[in-house]
């Protein structure tokens, strides 16, 4: 199995790249293929909105004339089980990187002349997706309009067909001029990684290691884990893999 992370920071070494790297490490220490993705460092051309790659039905991602690294990286994602995709919130919402490359999965999409709104390609298999922000807001204020990364990551995930099984938010991380999560969040994120792999060979029942998930989730107020909705959204929403 492959989990692959998709890093929306325009800097390593950052909590993005740091958190999603390490719970890559945690899947690979539990067997996985591992590879993150360093959009920044991507050819990713800006859609045209000519929708071309629109018109063509079923289920192949349909084709753009922008000859850049999009329709492999799309490959990337289609062929890997766990998703880890990550950005910061910059302006209230995703980094433009990461913007560039959800509007370009408009190929995922039929949507011919003619009809009002796309309807989603059935890609082959179904895949897990753990969606990852950071902001210099406190963590507390996830689903406030103004910090909404997330709701975007969560439009990534779904046209990539991916469910998606926890939403971390790591709240104040821009009050030191060093970059990075704390060693604790980096622990927790290993483990966490590990977690994931067990979750998705279906080892894992209602009473998970939800110690994993602690530091991770309301990094920023340690003592008041945030972690009921991630709780919820591991223990109870039945993950089902479609060969
Ligand atoms: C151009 C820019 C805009 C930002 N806008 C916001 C914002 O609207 N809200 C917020 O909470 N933090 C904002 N931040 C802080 C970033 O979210 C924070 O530095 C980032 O999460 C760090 O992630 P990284 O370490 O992975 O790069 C902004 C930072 C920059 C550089």
């Amino acid at each position: 199995m492959k989990a692959l992370g998709l890093v929306g920071s325009y800097r390593t070494g950052g909590v993005n790249d740091t958190i999603v790297g390490k719970i890559l490490e945690g899947a690979a220490d539990r067997g996985a293929d591992t590879e993150r993705v360093f959009l920044a460092d991507r050819d990713i051309r800006f859609c045209r909105n000519c929708r071309e790659c629109t018109q063509p039905p079923g289920n192949e991602p349909g084709r753009c004339f922008l000859d850049d690294d999009v329709p492999e990286l799309i490959n990337k994602c289609i062929s890997s089980d766990i998703l880890i995709l990550s950005s910061p919130v910059n302006f209230g919402s995703m980094t433009a990187v990461s913007k560039a490359f959800l509007e370009r999965l408009v190929c995922l999409a039929h949507w011919p002349w003619g009809k009002p709104s796309p309807k989603l390609r059935h890609l082959p298999g179904r895949r897990m997706s753990v969606l990852v922000t950071s902001s210099a807001a406190p963590s507390l204020l996830t689903g406030v309009g103004t910090v909404n990364s997330l709701t975007e990551l969560g439009k990534m995930a779904e046209m990539l067909h991916a469910g998606v099984v926890a939403r971390l938010h790591y709240g104040l991380v821009a009050l030191r001029r060093e970059a990075g999560p704390k060693e604790s969040q980096k622990r927790a994120a290993q483990e966490f990684g590990g977690c994931l792999v067990d979750r998705y060979h279906g080892h894992l029942g209602s009473n998970f290691k939800l110690r994993a998930l602690q530091g991770i989730t309301q990094s920023d107020l340690p003592r008041l884990p945030y972690v009921g909705p991630i709780f919820d959204r591991l223990a109870s929403i039945p993950f089902k893999r479609t060969e």
